[in-house]
């Protein structure tokens, strides 16, 4: 089955070609435009969108050396995300299967997150959990059995990624400051300068307070040295990332943990849970970095398997800005 798969919830435009879990091709636009803006603009995001969409369709087609007709089933990210930017892909996708009389899928963006991990590895053992950590979430999430999911914790406030955006911000640091704090804190001093890391009840998460604590110190510390805050607010909120996920893989007893988002590319979070993998003798699954961050394969494979399952979604699905992994769970 050739699934093509469209995903637009953000910023990065990507669109796919999947059989099984082969990937034929995925490509992505990031877009560019919003980096002077210091965050995502939703209309300029949406507007971009629209201009790729059939371009990168081209491409994609091109790459794997197939036809549009070839497609037999079109996934799109329906949600979570910017309203305006997923409408883009799913009425592209919508339009799609009208002219090819071919079925359509909608997709949550969360579920395609935890397909990217089983695109190389194949579907985990279960229960297994799944640390998705991006600039628009923080969720730490347990696969139960196939398509069953229970978020067993999620950010109370800002996402991580969010955070390090934010604190890169304060310093100076250009959009989006993950990888720019990151190689700051390679210069920096372990506990030159003390920032909490929070302890909240459950798996839950939290950066809001440690993002105030920075914008506190760098006030009273006009004089600060970049790379000692880089370091010990990158570790602040890497350690509650690990300490959680700690715990829950105790709790839960999960012998499969996965990471997957955007924030999968700090080495210093692949290090300090391979570390934790090994302390508490379970497999560590990262994807290839291509796949961690928004990418249209994980929706086709995620779209594929769901489908192969529940038959297709009606024309008429909606874009939304929030959707739980509840939501789509059935009851077994
Ligand atoms: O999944 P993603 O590409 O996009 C969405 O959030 O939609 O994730 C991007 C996030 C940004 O917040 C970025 O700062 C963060 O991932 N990120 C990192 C690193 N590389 C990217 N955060 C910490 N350390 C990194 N090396
Ligand atoms: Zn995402």
């Amino acid at each position: 089955m050739l699934t093509l798969g469209i995903e637009t919830s953000c910023d990065e435009t990507s669109v796919a070609l999947v059989e099984g879990r082969n990937v034929l091709a995925n490509v992505v636009s990031s877009q560019i435009a919003h980096t002077k803006f210091g965050g995502v603009v939703p209309e300029i995001a949406a507007r971009n969108h629209v201009r790729v969409l059939v371009p990168l369709t081209r491409l994609a087609l091109e790459i794997a050396s197939r036809k549009l007709e070839d497609v037999d089933l079109v996934a799109a990210t329906r949600g979570p995300g910017l309203v305006g930017a997923l409408l883009s892909g799913l009425s592209f996708a919508k339009s799609l299967c009208l002219g090819l009389e071919k079925p359509f899928i909608g997709v949550n963006h969360l579920e395609g997150h935890v397909y990217s991990l089983y695109i190389a590895a194949g579907f985990l053992k279960t229960p297994h959990l799944v640390l998705l950590v991006s600039g628009g979430h923080t969720e730490l999430v347990l696969i139960e059995k196939k398509f069953r999911y229970r978020t067993v914790g999620r950010t109370r406030d800002d996402a991580c990624g969010e955070a390090f955006d934010k604190v890169a911000k304060l310093i100076g640091m250009p959009y989006p400051g993950g990888p720019y704090i990151e190689r700051a804190a390679r210069q920096g001093r372990s506990g030159a300068v003390r920032f909490p890391v929070p302890r909240l009840k459950d798996f839950d998460f939290s950066y809001a307070g440690l993002k105030t604590a920075v914008m506190y110190y760098l006030r009273d510390n006009p004089d600060f040295d970049a790379g000692d805050v880089a370091r010990n607010f990158q570790e602040a909120a890497l350690a509650q990332l690990v300490n959680v996920t700690r715990r829950a893989a105790g709790h839960f007893r999960v012998k499969h943990i996965g990471l997957v988002g955007g924030v999968a590319a700090s080495q210093a979070l692949r290090d300090k849970l391979a570390g934790l993998a090994a302390e508490l003798n379970v497999r560590l699954h990262i994807p290839p970095m291509q796949y961690s961050t928004d990418n249209a394969a994980m929706i086709a494979l995620a779209g594929q398997e769901r489908f192969l399952k529940f038959g297709p979604s009606d024309l008429d699905c909606d874009a939304t800005s929030r959707e739980s992994l509840e939501k789509i769970s059935p009851q077994f």
